[in-house]
């Protein structure tokens, strides 16, 4: 037996259904089940658990956690409530618990609890980005595939993609993929869900790159609500180490909340005609209200030749603002890996758009580690 569970539930019938189901699961077995905290403390020692699964609806959660951590320093303990709650959550992981999981819970749902805590516990660190573009056709969905990718490779860390370009997202067919579940379904069920059940929504592209699709029909637009989106975005910082937020174009309430909730927004623009200079200066103008502006704001300019040091700096001096990083124009690059659901940065890592992506992936990571 992989687990030995410790069960503290307060609702006594609860109680029981929840042991029903942890003693029909493989690889996990019931060792102690308590309606009460302190008899479990003092008297569940001799069990010898390795994994709590701890109901925190009715205690003084943080408290307790801390107290069941002193007592089992060997034991992993999961959070058990009715619903989700970031804030609390938060506290929680806190205090020493590896992770959250909503009951009732079926067999399945513990396996991937437990299998997802165990590869790191709860992320409680997580950095969101927002890619903003003034217009369509920026090339941003591209930058952002390559970059959670880049990202993923350089750290080894869990990345999450979240398309909420939510009428004409096309980022499930950049990675050739037919969800099963989209930014519909999550934004829909996300009352009912946990960090861990909403895992299920993202597709995986590689072993740590998954993608929340976006809609399959623009016209499913409308059942997406913004405060649902958000809700979505704050559980997916359990999973993800770096979650990158394709937003559609334009100022419009989606880009302005995940532009709100990220901790850093990325405008992008394409070097194509005379306008892209303006259009980027009225963007930076519009977000100017916020007091730590350079922090937060990083502009990108695609299809820049030739792609060097110099038309970085040219950039910036026109724009009177830090340019992050600069795209080269590969078109051929581009499409071809799409057409085939790669990416460029796995066709030709050696290629100019390669390495410029990975300098913006690694201005991410020296920004996380000061
Ligand atoms: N660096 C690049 N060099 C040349 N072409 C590019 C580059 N990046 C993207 N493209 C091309 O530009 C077009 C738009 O790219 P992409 O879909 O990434 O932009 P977007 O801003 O997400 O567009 P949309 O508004 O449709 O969501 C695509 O045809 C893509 O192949
Ligand atoms: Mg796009």
């Amino acid at each position: 037996m992989k687990y030995k569970v410790m069960l503290c539930e307060g609702n006594r019938l609860m109680l029981g259904r929840l042991a029903n189901v942890i003693s029909a699961t493989p690889d996990f077995k019931l060792v102690a089940k308590y309606q009460d905290y302190q008899e479990a403390l003092g008297q569940g020692k001799v069990f010898n658990p390795n994994l709590i699964l701890l109901d925190v609806e009715s205690i003084s959660a943080s408290n307790t956690i801390q107290d069941f951590c002193d007592a089992y320093p060997n034991a992993s303990i999961i959070c058990l409530s009715e619903h989700w709650r970031a804030d609390s959550a938060s506290h929680l992981i806190q205090a020493g618990a590896k992770g959250y999981l909503l009951k009732p819970f079926t067999s399945d749902e513990l396996i991937d609890a437990v299998e997802t805590f165990a590869k790191g516990g709860m992320e409680t660190v997580s950095h969101t980005m927002c890619f903003f573009s003034p217009k369509g056709k920026s090339g941003k969905t591209t930058l952002i595939a390559n970059l959670a990718l880049a990202l993923a490779r350089m750290t080894g860390e869990k990345v999450g993609i979240i398309d909420a370009d939510l009428q004409f997202g096309d980022m499930a067919v950049f990675f050739n993929l037919n969800p099963q579940s989209t930014i519909v379904e999550a934004t829909r069920d996300t009352n009912f869900l946990s960090p861990v059940s909403l895992g299920n929504y993202f597709m995986p592209v590689t072993q740590n790159v998954s993608v929340l699709c976006g809609t399959k029909d623009p016209s499913l637009i409308d059942s997406v609500a913004i405060d649902a989106l958000e809700s979505v975005v704050t559980m997916a910082k359990s999973l993800f180490r770096y979650i990158l937020i394709d937003v559609p174009p334009g100022f419009n309430p989606t880009s302005i909340s995940m532009a709100e909730m990220a901790d850093t927004t990325y405008i992008v623009v394409m070097k194509n005609d005379a306008f892209e200079m303006k259009h980027m200066r009225r963007a930076i103008e519009i977000f100017k209200d916020w007091p730590d502006v350079e922090q937060r704001l990083k502009p990108i300019f695609t299809r820049v030749m030739p792609c060097n040091e110099r038309s970085l700096y040219q950039l910036q001096e026109q724009l009177d603002f830090p340019v992050e990083g600069i795209l080269p124009n590969e078109y051929m690059l581009v499409s071809s890996a799409a057409d085939n659901g790669r990416m460029a940065l796995d066709i030709l890592p050696d290629s100019k758009l390669s390495m410029s992506i990975e300098l913006i992936a690694d201005k991410i990571l020296t920004r996380r580690r000061s």
